[in-house]
């Protein structure tokens, strides 16, 4: 059996080195596609795979019909809206995602953004601090539930919404559950976004939502560009010169962002959230396992596409 990691941004050298150590225990071959610039390279390297370890890397129709001897993908990370799951499902190959393990490196970075811009991005003037602020966080799973465990240590006011989440689970965590977006929004002053890229969330980050945030409101996106609107959001921070807004996923409008909101701007020029040695260990490890898993004894946990 062939495995290929297939990472347009490369895992650390050390999850490799422990993926490697997973597949060749389980007595499977190793092969290694990293850094890709050309869509052409990736078909060519999935030919002869039975498994795949990706992280953003897209997987579409084009690359399952390459992928004639594939049986599984898993994606190194939570987000898996980089694989056609239908297309998938029609060739008869399983996808999974590693949920959590990759979540506390994304949490960090989260900080990281925040404290940059309540900071001025650092040009010397007056910031302010984290402690006593009100922080929303959008969508209370594995990133957010580690947001609010850091943002308890740094004396925040925690609220969180989420459809999908029991508010009794929220408020065993000490978290404030609020009932709709908009009221997360009303109520808090930095609001920290971890949705899932899906039909339903897709531009649902509008003008009219981030709008309701008080004066000097600050949003953050370790997410997903495509939840922003970004033509909303463009025209919401000319309309608002209070707002800030701080990304981990450089939006498509970039230039724009950057030349029309000096000082209140920042996207980092790569997705680096779950760029962390531990991330890369963890998700990546999970995924080797997976793999074994999957291909020894059938085990379907983490599966994320239909049969
Ligand atoms: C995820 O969905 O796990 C994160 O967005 C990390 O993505 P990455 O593996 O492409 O850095």
């Amino acid at each position: 059996m062939k495995v290929l990691i297939a990472t347009e941004k490369p895992f650390a050298k050390i999850a490799v080195d422990g993926i490697r150590k997973e597949i060749e225990a389980a007595g499977y071959e190793l092969a290694l596609l990293e850094k890709y610039t050309d869509k052409a390279q990736l078909l060519d390297a999935v030919k002869d795979a039975n498994a795949i370890i990706i992280r953003s890397d897209i997987i579409d129709n084009e690359v399952l019909d390459a992928a004639k001897e594939l049986k599984i993908v898993v994606r190194a990370g939570a987000g898996y809206d980089n694989v056609d799951l239908e297309a998938a499902t029609a060739h008869g190959v399983c996808v999974m995602n590693t949920p959590g393990q990759n979540s506390n490196a994304v949490a960090e970075l989260a900080f990281g953004l925040m404290i940059m811009a309540v900071r001025n991005f650092y040009d010397g003037k007056s910031g302010t601090e984290l402690m006593g602020k009100k922080l929303g966080i959008h969508a209370y799973g594995n990133v957010g539930r580690n947001v609010a465990r850091i943002a308890k240590g740094i004396g925040m006011e925690i609220y969180a919404y989420d459809a999908y989440c029991p508010k009794e689970a929220m408020e065993a965590d000490g978290i404030i559950p609020v009932n709709t977006a908009e009221e997360l929004y009303e109520k808090c002053n930095v609001v920290s976004l971890h949705i899932p890229a899906t039909a339903e969330t897709k531009n649902s980050i509008n003008y009219e939502l981030v709008n309701r945030m008080p004066k000097n409101g600050l949003l953050v996106n370790t997410a997903r560009k495509e939840v922003i609107n970004e033509a909303d959001l463009l025209r919401l921070m000319h309309d608002r010169p209070d707002l800030k807004y701080v990304t981990d996923i450089m939006p498509v409008h970039h230039a724009e962002f950057a030349e029309q909101c000096p000082g209140r701007y920042f996207s980092t020029p790569k997705k680096m959230g779950a760029q962390t040695a531990e991330a890369n260990i963890n998700a990546g490890i999970a995924a080797a396992k997976q793999i074994v898993g999957f291909l020894k004894d059938g085990c379907e946990r983490f599966r994320v596409n239909k049969k």
